[in-house]
């Protein structure tokens, strides 16, 4: 549905010149929840308003719907956009800002009357359809505004942040909605967001951005399991890092030798190759606490409880900190205390060797 490739924008020029994207390359299918995740300033808002063709590009291709729309005004491609600054039409009551994409389509009154009334009722807002949009809440407004993006079923929609105004029971809410209305209506979706469990639990595909550039592209699963960065691991979730030695690598299969001595099977960025040090990156929950003589030995820091489960801290033998995560039983007594010597293990399979 949208093919990118080599995108590069630079802002202004001589000194003053900015890029916000280097080189981005990416395909979005068809019917796709598409997310853009990265921290502030790593240009997620610069993509999608460059798909939506609020920005011109500075080099590089792209194809929405198999037509190259570059030098196509935004008001002609095939796209919809819910602004991260949801601007609404002030004059105009709830109902008509939801309807203006209808209207603007010449779509039969009627028609246009069922799809506001279905569209108010997804984003809950049918008891204020006929209140003045410059009279209701932020978060209100927020709803509105994704309201009436769908309201058209344009092919793609471009979503910058759009539930960052609502409390968080709303917000779960609307995540389960959007993504029932997404694979429902077979829009293609490319959301926008900077909060990673936003991004894991609604994806198909999450592109992970910083300074520009995408990182990874993978399913929630593969980006969580996977980072090949460690900017990636680092920026999804909470991750141990280890340094490590690489004895050798067959495809996606690496053995390290860690800094106890002892080796381990462990999954490899790919393009990863040769030998020397490398980082080994390993999830506190795909951990284990076990007694010493353990994978690597060590001293155990801090206990930290957090209800549905408690966090180990192990500085390791060598200096390194190191966290296991364990779920919390009912009624299970702690067989550790702070000062043990401890071990730390995990699995084959389950560290990751980092491309850098
Ligand atoms: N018109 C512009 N002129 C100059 N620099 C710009 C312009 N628009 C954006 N930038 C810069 O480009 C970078 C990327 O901006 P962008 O709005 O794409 O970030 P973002 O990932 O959406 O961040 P946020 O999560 O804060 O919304 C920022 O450093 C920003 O200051
Ligand atoms: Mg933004």
């Amino acid at each position: 549905m949208i093919e990118i490739q080599n995108l590069t924008k630079t802002f202004g020029t001589g000194a003053e010149a900015f890029t916000a994207l280097s080189e981005v390359s990416v395909t979005i299918r068809q019917n796709e929840f598409f997310t853009l995740l990265g921290p502030s300033g790593c240009g997620k808002t610069t993509l999608l308003r460059t798909i939506a063709g609020f920005v011109d590009p500075t080099s590089g291709t792209m194809t929405l719907d198999g037509a190259d729309v570059l030098a196509s005004p935004p008001y002609v491609r095939p796209v919809n956009t819910v602004f991260q600054n949801y601007a609404l039409f002030p004059h105009m009551t709830v109902a008509e800002n939801i309807g203006f994409g209808l209207e603007m389509q010449d779509r039969p009154k009627a028609e246009i009357k069922q799809t506001v009334g279905e569209m108010l009722e997804l984003v809950q807002m049918t008891p204020l359809a006929n209140r003045a949009t410059s009279e209701i809440s932020g978060g209100q407004q927020q709803r509105v505004a994704l309201a009436r993006a769908l309201a058209p079923r344009p092919k793609v929609l471009l979503l910058d942040e759009p539930l960052s105004a609502l409390d968080f029971k709303l917000r779960k809410e609307m995540q389960i909605e959007l993504k029932r209305l997404q694979s429902e209506t077979g829009i293609t979706f490319v959301f926008v967001t900077h909060d990673q469990e936003e991004a894991l639990t609604m994806s198909d595909r999450i592109a992970v951005m910083n300074e520009g550039q995408i990182l990874q592209i993978g399913g929630p699963k593969e980006i969580y399991d996977h980072p090949a960065e460690r900017f990636v691991a680092d920026f999804i979730g909470e991750t141990n890092f280890l340094e490590a030695e690489l004895v050798s690598v067959d495809g996606e299969v690496a053995e390290t030798r860690l800094p106890s001595g002892k080796t381990i099977s462990t999954r490899a960025a790919s393009g990863r190759a040769g030998a020397g040090k490398v980082t080994v990156a390993v999830r506190p929950e795909h951990a284990l606490l076990e007694p010493p003589g353990a994978l690597i030995d060590g001293k155990l820091e801090n206990i930290v409880y957090f209800g549905t489960d408690t966090h180990y801290h192990v500085m390791l033998d060598g200096g390194a900190r190191f966290v296991v995560r364990r779920q919390n039983q009912p009624d299970a007594v702690e067989a550790y205390t702070i000062g043990d010597a401890v071990g730390v293990s995990f699995n084959p399979g389950v560290g990751q060797v980092l491309r850098d």
